[in-house]
């Protein structure tokens, strides 16, 4: 599973950013900001970016925390490249890139003051094990923050995905991606992932607390955020 993952967003990484931004009407960006903006205080010095493809979240976090170190992790070589071409040298020394597997991370217990993950959990095999991973490598009252499209537990969500997210996101996906079934695959992970309050009780479990909801556009997208106990 995690290898046809990696193939799949290696294949688009070139077309990612305008894809995300045609097929959301640019409203990601705005769901992005409202995220990194909880890890926007100087408190959060050394921040860990997971799942981070082509780095948009670990941009906008330096727009709204201008002193962070990031450390952005994917497994694809060629989502790390393709965010590398959009960093400007003012910021490189405070990017990282690492191409791990988010199962096995290489940090230390207690390297960061926080950390997010945007849209990239729901493609992760095991998110009890990359739960357990971020929580061992937070420091106590760290916080994590996590941007990801939930099953739909709400009639209004549920019409969006099987009316928009059914036909319109496949078909435009496959249209200016090339590639036969990237964006069906979207459709398909969202339907088999786990609902938010499912999802709120798996990070109880892990260790997390102070667990916040914020649901976006209507429940389109959603927010969570949580910290390890200090
Ligand atoms: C939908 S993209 C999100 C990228 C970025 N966070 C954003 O907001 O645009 C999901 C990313 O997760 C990465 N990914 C999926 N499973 C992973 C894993 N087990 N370990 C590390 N990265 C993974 C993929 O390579 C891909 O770049």
């Amino acid at each position: 599973m995690s290898e046809e993952i990696k193939e799949l967003f290696s294949r688009i990484a070139p077309k990612y950013d305008f894809l995300n931004g045609l097929l959301s009407l640019s409203i990601d960006r705005y769901w992005r900001r409202e995220a990194v903006s909880h890890l926007a205080t100087p408190s959060f010095k050394k921040v860990l970016d997971l799942c981070a493809g082509t780095l948009s979240m670990t941009l906008e976090l330096l727009k709204q925390n201008p002193t962070a170190q990031i450390e952005a992790l994917d497994f694809s070589e060629s989502m790390l490249q393709a965010g590398k071409k959009r960093i400007p040298s003012s910021l490189k020394k405070q990017i990282g890139l690492f191409c791990a597997d988010s199962l096995a991370l290489p940090f230390s217990d207690k390297t960061f003051d926080g950390a997010m993950c945007a849209y990239g959990l729901r493609n992760v095999d095991d998110n009890r094990k990359a739960l357990l991973e971020l929580y061992r490598v937070l420091r106590p009252g760290g916080r994590l923050v996590i941007l990801e499209f939930f099953r739909p537990d709400r009639f209004a969500t549920r019409l969006f995905h099987s009316t928009y997210g059914r036909f319109f996101i496949p078909a435009l996906g496959r249209l200016v991606s090339r590639h036969p079934s990237a964006y069906s695959y979207l459709k398909n992970s969202v339907k088999k992932f786990h609902s938010t309050s499912e999802y709120s009780k798996l990070l109880a479990d892990s260790g997390f607390e102070k667990i916040e909801v914020h649901r976006q556009t209507g429940g389109v997208s959603t927010l969570l955020i949580a910290e390890k106990s200090s």
